[in-house]
């Protein structure tokens, strides 16, 4: 059993133990590597400025796949067998890497917190692919944040250091070295322990899906912990993370997608931008949903499984999900079941999982060609933001009338739900303005929603029954998607 975690960081071997496992890479980073390059600010995933490159390798690669994420909500414990690259790492030889030589030929820095966040995620796009169109720059970078400088000379600085070589981050750290280290460990099973005033804390990082059930059934209370994006933001809110964690990071069974047979079939662990690809081909719809999920930094790691569970009422998967009537597959030890998603929840952050269960697997069927399928996310901005009221809505027509409706909110009660009298209402009826104006009369008293931050209650009453009739207009009218 090891008792530590091996990881590099900018080229340096670390062994990690104890408490130090348990720390946010940014604090381990800043306190204990002395490298304070990377900033912290909103410790919520939010700002970017504590962005770093990690390294992951998959079993046969000779080389690592580095990809932008905010370490401020990652800990230690999942970075197992792999490289981290932070903003003082870039430099070689007293040289700036090209990216930030723009930023200061550019003056894309006053007040500095923001730029090493900038220039990782910036560095990150071009090891992806050698050059970013304008377009390109600015997705990359809606998960990044400056208050004072301002957009404009970032942007030039992104499109500027495209002039000069990159040199890749494979070439500054060879990885094999590195990968030869990681094999010798591969395999061992791992648990970290920590005593701190008396309290214990464990994490099991298991590489085999069984290990996990069994660490499970022993410590059936244990908190899950995928890409952590949720599980993060509460440690740090609470200044605590739970005393028994399963960290499902090494188990790559839990990571595939798909598509056979009409459904999608993916691992619970796989990320949001494994599955943003997936489904560009799959279901352009839901594509365009998760372009809008989060930020880069925050697809890279979180996961479906995460979101399904994590049971948010305005979980931005969620209401596709439903109306597909997605299935889960549960691990236990002592065997499988399958949930429809539309019987996984029971009331607000009430699942029907049990203690000791795992999700492993969700199988999407996908929309035919002949259906027609329409998803809403609305939100006070269109990127990096929490969504104030989410729909989907799906429809099967014969000749003129309706022969199946699919009708899910989010946002309008304790958990997403199907609108059931709205849809038993549709059947039949011909697709019309008329028939979507009475459905949303419908639809709204179906639905409960509060007063909050993110809208008044009316105000989701009236989205309510706005979408279906966008639904409408989209569909049979000239209204294009926005
Ligand atoms: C800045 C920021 C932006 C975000 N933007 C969005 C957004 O636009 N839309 C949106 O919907 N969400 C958003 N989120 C929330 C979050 O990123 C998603 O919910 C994500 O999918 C969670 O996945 P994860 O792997 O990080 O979950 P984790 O944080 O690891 O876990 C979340 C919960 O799921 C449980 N869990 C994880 N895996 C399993 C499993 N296999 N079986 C059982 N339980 C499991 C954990 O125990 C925990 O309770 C955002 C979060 C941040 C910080
Ligand atoms: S400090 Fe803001 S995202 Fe990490
Ligand atoms: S330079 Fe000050 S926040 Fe961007």
């Amino acid at each position: 059993m090891r008792d530590h975690l091996l990881l590099f960081i900018n080229g340096q071997r670390h062994e990690v133990r104890g408490r130090d496992a348990f720390l946010s890479l940014s604090d381990y980073l800043r306190i204990r590597c002395g490298l304070v390059g990377t900033k912290i600010v909103c410790s919520e995933g939010d700002c970017g400025a504590c962005t770093t490159l990690i390294g992951r390798t998959a079993a046969s690669a000779a080389e690592f796949n580095y990809k932008p994420l905010d370490s401020c909500i990652q800990f230690l414990f999942q970075l197992d067998g792999t490289h981290v690259v932070t903003v003082e790492g870039l430099r070689r030889d007293g040289t700036l890497n090209p990216v930030q030589q723009a930023m200061v030929d550019c003056h894309g820095s006053q007040c500095g917190f923001c730029t090493p966040g900038f220039v990782m995620a910036m560095t990150g796009l071009l090891e992806e692919q050698e050059t970013v169109d304008e377009h390109q720059l600015r997705t990359g970078l809606t998960g990044n944040l400056c208050r004072c400088t301002g957009y404009t000379p970032i942007l030039e600085a992104g499109m500027k250091c495209q002039d000069a070589e990159h040199q890749r981050l494979g070439e500054l750290y060879p990885a094999e070295p590195m990968l030869a280290e990681f094999e010798r460990v591969a395999n061992d099973s791992l648990q970290l322990e920590s005593q701190s005033f008396g309290e214990r804390q464990i994490a099991c990082c298991p590489v085999a899906l069984d290990d996990a059930l069994e660490f499970l059934a022993a410590n059936p209370n244990a908190t899950i912990v995928a890409g952590a994006t949720d599980i993060g933001v509460r440690a740090n809110k609470a200044h605590q993370l739970p005393p028994a964690i399963l960290d499902l990071n090494r188990i790559a069974d839990l990571e595939f997608v798909k598509a056979e047979y009409g459904e999608l079939r993916c691992g619970a662990r796989t990320s949001w931008t494994t599955l943003l690809a997936a489904f560009r081909q799959a279901a352009p719809e839901f594509a365009r949903i998760l372009q809008l999920f989060g930020a880069p930094q925050i697809r890279h790691v979180g996961t479906i499984a995460g979101n399904i569970a994590n049971a948010s009422p305005i979980a931005d998967s969620l209401p596709f999900l439903f109306v597909m009537e997605a299935t889960l597959v549960l691990a236990s030890k002592s065997g499988r079941r399958e949930v429809n998603i539309n019987e996984f929840y029971h009331g607000y952050k009430k699942l029907e999982l049990q203690p000791g269960e795992l999700i492993v697997e969700i199988r999407i069927p996908l929309p035919s060609e002949s259906e027609l399928l329409r998803l809403y996310k609305v939100s006070r901005r269109r990127d990096l933001d929490i969504s104030g009221f989410t729909a989907a809505v799906r429809m099967q027509l014969e000749g003129d009338a309706i022969k199946q409706a699919s009708i899910a909110f989010g946002a309008v009660g304790p958990t997403v739900l199907r609108a059931k009298q709205t849809e038993r209402f549709l059947v039949g009826e011909p697709l019309t303005l008329e028939t979507m104006q009475t459905a949303g009369d419908i639809a709204v008293s179906e639905v409960t929603p509060i007063d909050d931050v993110r809208g008044s209650a009316e105000y989701r009453r009236q989205l309510t029954r706005n979408v279906l009739l966008k639904f409408y207009h989209q569909t049979q009218g000239n209204l294009a998607q926005v």
